[in-house]
């Protein structure tokens, strides 16, 4: 079989020291489960902005084009407002190759110590499903009479029918799979053009799907009852901006940001997927080697899932696992340990 042909982005900030850190366990995994991939590295990002004033070339995407699937360390930089570095970047591979699943899951691992009292392995389980191509990130809007005191800056956020239907429909057919729970957000007591048609495509969708247990629940409520009340939630469908904020919560509920992966996925052939974790570029923890790489191995994980090499995926989460259940293991300090970056990938190397 060929190689798959894989592109990375390391990007600014930590996203390079975890995205190399990785590299090696992630080609034990390919090696081990008998396939190969060859990565070609896209050295795009804050610092090349800062010399050429792009963050990648015009070509950009058609250069990622042909690739299996792409993964992306972080983008954002203290000296260039984040506006124009995530707009140069991230955002237009998510747009461009129409990714509109993004897809975010929280799982409390054993040995990682919740902030919310009592819960323990397991306890938290739940994947997010955030459309990822419009509603409030669609750039609608526009600012006008810049420094007069009737500025006027207007930010609308777009729902389309076919862009609402898909993410809801690749929800509910991932809560069939998983526990038959789906947890709708929405804002439609405030928000009553988008929102409310989220609903009725929502009950439109969830007609397809009569084992599914649907809950509607407000974003503000949503917020709370990830902390109030997790170990009930299933799949959670949201748009872009509720789907970005509540995955924070669920990052920090499950342990920390360095633990939380995801995928941007477009289903089909037509464009490549990519990878990365949840997490931004950490300027405040750059450069002393202590960043986190386990997002970074669970979302290599999910992206050997998604070109469907189980063994390899499996084999990367489990070692995470086990790592994290082994209370001698080195483990980064966002997670309560004293390791650096290079030592927990060290050791879990040896647990593949
Ligand atoms: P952040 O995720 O970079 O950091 C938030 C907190 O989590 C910080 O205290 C950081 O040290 C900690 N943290 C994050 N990843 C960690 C890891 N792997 N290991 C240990 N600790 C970790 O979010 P922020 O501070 O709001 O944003 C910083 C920059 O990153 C901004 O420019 C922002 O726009 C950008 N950002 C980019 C992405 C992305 O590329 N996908 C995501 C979020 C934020
Ligand atoms: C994320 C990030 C991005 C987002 C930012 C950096 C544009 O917060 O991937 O969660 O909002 O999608
Ligand atoms: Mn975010």
């Amino acid at each position: 079989m060929d190689a798959y042909e894989i592109a990375v982005i390391p990007g600014d900030g930590i996203g390079p020291e975890v995205v190399d850190a990785a590299l090696p366990i992630v080609a034990d995994a390919a090696e081990n489960a008998g396939f190969s991939f060859e990565t070609t590295r896209f050295d795009w990002g804050t610092e090349r902005y800062l010399d050429r004033d792009e963050m990648m070339p015009d070509d950009g995407l058609d250069r990622l084009s042909g690739f299996d699937s792409i993964f992306l360390g972080a983008v954002g930089h203290p000296e260039v407002p984040d506006h124009v570095t995530l707009h140069g970047l991230l955002l237009p591979i998510r747009k461009g190759f129409d990714q509109y699943v993004c897809k975010r899951p929280n799982v409390l691992f054993e040995g990682i110590e919740s902030p919310l009292r009592g819960y323990g392995a397991g306890d938290v389980d739940f994947v997010v499903y955030r459309e990822n191509t419009e509603g409030e990130y669609a750039s609608v809007g526009g600012r006008e009479h810049r420094g007069f005191d009737h500025e006027t800056a207007v930010q609308s956020a777009l729902f389309t029918r076919r862009g609402t239907e898909r993410i809801v429909r690749a929800a509910f057919e991932a809560a069939a799979e998983r526990e038959g729970r789906l947890t709708s957000i929405t804002k439609s007591n405030a928000q009553a053009h988008s929102m409310v048609f989220w609903d009725d495509v929502v009950e439109d969708v969830a007609a397809e799907f009569p084992s599914v247990e649907v809950e509607r629940l407000l974003v503000d409520a949503a917020a709370m009852d990830l902390i109030r009340r997790p170990h009930e939630f299933d799949v959670l469908v949201a748009s872009n901006l509720f789907g970005d904020i509540l995955t924070d919560v669920g990052a920090q509920i499950t342990g920390s940001m360095g633990l939380a992966p995801s995928g941007n996925v477009h289903p089909g052939e037509s464009y490549p997927s990519m990878f990365e974790p949840v997490h931004g570029s950490a300027p405040d923890i750059v450069g002393e080697g202590v960043a986190n790489p386990l997002a970074t191995v669970l979302s290599w994980s999910m992206l050997f899932e998604e070109l469907g090499e189980i063994g390899a995926a499996d084999a990367l989460w489990n070692a995470v696992t086990d790592q994290l259940a082994d209370e001698d293991a080195p483990r980064t300090p966002d997670i309560g340990g004293t390791a650096g970056t290079g030592a927990v990938v060290a050791d879990l190397r040896s647990r593949l």
